[in-house]
């Protein structure tokens, strides 16, 4: 390939006219670059902009503003037909009174591809999906699961630089979603086809991804792998967005280096934290932490970041418990693991209870407000 990157989206903007006769900007200003061989995720809550974008690389949709460019080439007016991409729909649109062999084919014959040469392939994309044997099946007597297989298999075939999947597993229930998720990934490093996937499913995305960018009202809020995305969102949104977290108002006192100290007034307290993108003295942030990354005991552990709370609720849920409690008036959740088996009344929290609460300086993000 000639470029580094599979695909780039410069500076794209996508406006629609509404119904109502108004204008949205569906895609505003989004910048991103889809490097060879990765697995790219576009994640964001309904309306944010995934499917436009995506619509916008396969050539369903030209840019208002900006270019796509594929393996550096930009597109312009490109049809779909005349791109290096292949979509993968959430209703996988398989053809009903065609068997399994004939959907997969269809598209290369389409081309006029050699019939031994069509054969070779769909048996070949076939065995990818884990089909092989099914051929002569139509879809009505197929699972979902491998109804979703057929759809992959039918675009594979094609072998496309790209493959660009719209919420691919939306309509499959959760555990074989789960499945799927797996095989997909790894059937993706097998094939080395890029793929750019787009999911509102924040933990799907986590799963598979090579780098994740997280969309919001039609822009881009960040960009980076599943790990950075979790461990070091740069804004409240993203923290907010991707699991779970307690959050508390704040103002920074001093930053050095990618440490902050911030008072929070709802404590009277100064609490030091990491800081993951621009913030300055003087600045209102919100202090980010998450339930899982929380301390819990009955003795003061650290002196930084320590204080103590009375237990409100904790919910025993089986691999972890769920203890929530109030810190000088603030609500805190801290999700605990249970790492010993016992039926030990005294081993879990009780309501009332008298705690030590240790938010760890290194878990602990300031974040700007959004
Ligand atoms: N053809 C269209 N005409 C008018 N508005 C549209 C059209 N397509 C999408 N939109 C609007 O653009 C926004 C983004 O839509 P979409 O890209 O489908 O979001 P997502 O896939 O993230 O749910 C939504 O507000 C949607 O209503
Ligand atoms: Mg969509």
């Amino acid at each position: 390939m000639g470029s580094k990157y599979a695909v780039e989206l410069r500076n794209v903007v996508k406006q629609f006219i509404t119904p109502e006769g108004g204008e949205i900007a569906a895609v505003d200003h989004v910048t991103m670059q889809i490097r060879n061989g990765e697995f790219f995720s576009m994640l964001g809550s309904s309306g944010c902009g995934k499917t436009t974008s995506l619509r916008m690389i396969a050539g369903f949709e030209w840019p208002t503003e900006g270019e796509v460019y594929i393996d550096g080439e930009p597109q312009g007016h490109k049809p779909p037909f005349l791109r290096p991409v292949n979509t993968v729909f959430q209703s996988y649109a398989l053809f009903q009174h065609m068997t399994v062999q004939e959907n997969v084919a269809f598209g290369l014959e389409m081309e006029r591809v050699e019939k031994a040469e069509i054969e070779r392939r769909v048996g070949e994309a076939l065995e990818m999906v884990k089909l092989s044997g099914m051929q002569r099946r139509r879809p009505k007597q197929l699972s979902g699961g491998q109804q979703q297989r057929v759809a992959l298999a039918r675009a594979l075939v094609k072998r496309p630089k790209v493959l660009l999947l719209d919420e691919p597993l939306g309509a499959l229930d959760l555990k074989l979603r789960k499945e799927m998720q797996l095989e997909l990934k790894s059937l993706q490093q097998e094939v080395g086809i890029t793929f750019i996937y787009v999911t509102h499913d924040q933990e799907e995305a986590l799963t598979m991804s090579d780098r994740i960018a997280v969309m919001s009202h039609g822009k881009v809020l960040q960009i980076g792998p599943s790990v950075e995305i979790y461990e070091r969102p740069t804004s409240r949104f993203v923290a907010d967005f991707i699991g779970e977290s307690n959050f508390l108002d704040g103002r920074v006192k001093s930053v050095k280096g990618d440490q902050a100290i911030v008072n929070v007034p709802a404590w009277g307290e100064e609490l030091t934290g990491i800081v993951t993108s621009k913030v300055r003295a003087g600045d209102e942030v919100a202090v980010s932490i998450r339930p899982e990354k929380i301390r819990l005991a009955e003795k003061q552990g650290i002196k930084e970041n320590s204080l103590q709370g009375v237990v409100v609720n904790s919910t025993y849920i089986g691999s972890d418990t769920h203890v929530y409690l109030d810190v000088r008036g603030q609500r805190i959740k801290v999700w605990e693991q249970n790492r010993i088996s016992t039926l030990d009344p005294r081993a879990y929290y009780r309501n009332g209870q008298k705690v030590w609460v240790m938010l760890l300086p290194e878990n602990t993000l300031v974040l700007p407000k959004d």
